[in-house]
């Protein structure tokens, strides 16, 4: 890292800002009268990790509704939706939802901060935010339409937001929300398994190991399910740590075979994809509402290769085609996608104080290494969450 990234960083850490500013724009709230510049890390283009450039220049951010807040990151963390965007994925559809003002501004999405996953503390409040005041220990996942968590500060509608589980440091809560917040969208929104009815319930994880799968294990055994999770060999400590209650080696005999052996399921979340699925398939209660739930979907990918509206045909065709195939079987066939949701987190961060749900953190590195995080987590064999630690602890 060069001096100025040095320089910039140390004064992340100590230099005071002024930034609460009332201004109108558009006749709302706005700190955008007294711009002044952050730093983050962007991308200029799309491409590998050598498009990954720290600036201490990026425009600070703007309240442009009075429904939102600005965050001063103290900790975010790395998903596979960031290196995905960094290559491009979603770019098309994404594009769609981006703020047109920085879009009109700048010509194009660039230059685009990735990050989903926010600790830290309301610097400004938009006039309608009421939950919220500055200074509040807060976490949230950033929809990935919006500027994202590796920079000094960032902007989220207040009903993203959610006040931080006391319990956690900023580092520890970072490694949340995203994987959370899918997690909880998969199994609750998609197969109905809220804390009622989870109790009884099967439930298989067929990628239990990563971000996603830890936080399902412990939500689901936080509501009284009977997990079975699947994993590496390497990873079985960690699962029966989380609660698991039958764990499956997928990589020392077929996951069929082994998978045979079990009783059916009533939920399959499948974090795989590709040739999991139709084997998944296989294994649930028929015709008794049983649901499988996968997060690998095409949907993002066919706009971006055929385009919004061919993308979207093909999107339509393929999943209505796969729900009625599996319906006629008694199946309930589902995708799975984040959604942001403060509501949701406040649930999750009662968990985590009463001790029943955990962070799960593989690496914390420093704001400096995000482009060592991406490495990291392309690299694969992900075991919770790499954390970036953008504030000194
Ligand atoms: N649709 C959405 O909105 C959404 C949201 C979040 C995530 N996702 C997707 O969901 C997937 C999981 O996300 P994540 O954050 O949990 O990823 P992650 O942290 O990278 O974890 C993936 C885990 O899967 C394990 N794994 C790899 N191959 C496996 C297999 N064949 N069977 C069982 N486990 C296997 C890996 O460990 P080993 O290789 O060592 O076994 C690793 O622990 C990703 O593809 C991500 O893009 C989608």
């Amino acid at each position: 890292m060069n001096t100025v990234c040095r320089r910039a960083l140390l004064q992340l850490c100590t230099r005071p800002r002024i930034i609460a500013h009332v201004g109108k724009d558009r006749g709302i709230h706005s700190s955008c009268r007294r711009r002044t510049v952050m730093p983050a890390w962007v991308i200029d283009k799309y491409g590998g990790n050598d498009v990954l450039r720290f600036n201490e220049n990026v425009l600070f951010p703007i309240i442009h509704y009075p429904n939102e807040v600005i965050i001063k990151v103290h900790a975010a963390s790395v998903n596979p939706i960031d290196v995905n965007m960094r290559s491009g994925y979603g770019a098309k559809s994404l594009n769609m939802s981006r703020d047109p003002l920085h879009i009109k501004t700048t010509g194009s999405e660039f230059p685009l901060i990735l990050g989903r996953d926010v600790s830290g503390t309301v610097m400004e409040c938009g006039l309608n935010v009421k939950y919220f005041k500055p200074g509040d220990q807060v976490w949230a996942a950033i929809p990935p339409w919006k500027q994202g968590t590796f920079a000094e500060f960032v902007v989220a509608s207040a009903n993203e937001v959610s006040l931080k589980p006391e319990s956690l440091s900023h580092a520890e809560a970072a490694s949340i929300p995203y994987v959370v917040l899918t997690a909880w969208a998969a199994l609750v929104n998609s197969c109905g398994l809220t804390k009622e009815k989870c109790p009884g319930k099967r439930v298989l994880i067929i990628g239990s190991s990563g971000g996603v799968g830890t936080a399902a294990i412990q939500l689901l055994k936080a509501w009284g399910a009977h997990v079975t999770a699947v994993c590496s060999g390497n990873a079985f400590t960690l699962m029966k740590d989380l609660g698991a209650d039958d764990i499956i080696d997928y990589t020392v005999e077929s996951l069929q075979d082994q998978l045979k052996t079990r009783d059916l399921f009533d939920a399959i979340l499948d974090n795989i994809g590709g040739s999991s699925e139709e084997l998944a398939l296989q294994c649930l209660k028929p015709w008794s509402g049983a649901t499988y739930v996968t997060l690998v979907t095409p949907f993002l990918y066919n706009n971006d290769q055929l385009g919004i509206a061919d993308g979207m045909m093909r999107t339509g065709v393929t999943l209505a085609s796969k729900v009625a195939k599996h319906y006629c079987k008694g199946i309930h066939y589902r995708w799975g996608f984040f959604a942001a949701s403060g509501p949701s987190l406040d649930e999750i961060g009662k968990l985590v104080d009463a001790g029943k749900m955990r962070p799960v953190i593989e690496t914390v590195l420093p704001f400096s290494d995000v482009p060592q995080s991406f490495q990291k987590l392309e690299a694969g064999h992900a075991r919770g969450k790499t954390v970036i630690q953008v504030v000194g602890p």
